[in-house]
């Protein structure tokens, strides 16, 4: 099967040497495209900036902005059998991005945000028929709620939940523990273990 995997953190720019980022370190997309790769898919891998080193036998696609993610997504999706967006896409970018440094001055400074384009829930509207479609959410409160509302907003297939409040998993670990749901209306717990085995774990689930 072909599979698109988004995975990272995007930038958006503020000016020539600023940026606005998230926590995100690529992990657990970068270990699914590796899981994906040995389980003999034909896998594009579309990437924020991380420091992780770039998988083997796939395609990688490496962007900055989420408005480039948008746009290398859309580009790849349609030949997509699957796509899974672990990317931690920003919700806002600065409104105007300076074209030098910006100088500090005595008063505050403001920072108009815009709204990026929901790159996931673009594709929930032009689904194709037999393309599945998964989407990460991670929260820190009501998680189940949460994460049931972006699947069913976004026509998602699958919604990859996990917890943000616990220490030892997620952002930057090696481990997470994930609760998926289906838009089949089943849940899945996959308990704590390493972002290696929780790919795999994953992909059996989607593919089975
Ligand atoms: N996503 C996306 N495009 C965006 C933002 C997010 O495709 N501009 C995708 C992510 O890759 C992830 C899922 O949507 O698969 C996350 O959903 P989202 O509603 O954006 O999550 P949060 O940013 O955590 O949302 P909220 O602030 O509502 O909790």
């Amino acid at each position: 099967m072909k599979i698109l995997i988004t995975a990272g953190p995007t930038r958006e720019r503020i000016d020539a040497v600023r940026f606005i980022t998230n926590r995100s370190t690529g992990k657990m997309g970068y270990a699914i495209a590796e899981a994906a790769v040995e389980a003999g898919h034909e896998v594009t891998l579309i990437s924020g900036p991380t420091s992780l080193n770039i998988p083997q036998h796939l395609m990688f696609i490496p962007v900055e902005s989420a408005a480039e993610m948008a746009e290398s997504v859309k580009e790849y999706a349609p030949e997509s059998d699957a796509v899974i967006m672990t990317a931690a896409v920003a919700d806002y970018r600065p409104v105007e991005i300076a074209p030098g440094k910006i100088k500090k001055g005595d008063n505050d400074l403001l920072l108009r945000l815009e709204r990026t384009e929901d790159i996931l829930a673009g594709l929930g509207k032009v689904k194709k028929k037999n393309q599945i479609l998964v989407g990460f959410a991670a929260e820190s409160d009501d998680l189940e709620i949460y994460a049931k509302d972006k699947l069913k907003r976004k026509n998602l297939d699958y919604i990859v939940a996990n917890d943000i409040s616990q220490t030892d998993r997620g952002f930057g670990s090696d481990n997470n523990a994930v609760i998926v749901f289906s838009a089949a209306g089943e849940h899945t717990e996959i308990p704590l273990d390493s972002k290696k085995n929780i790919a795999e774990s994953l992909l059996k689930l989607i593919f089975s």
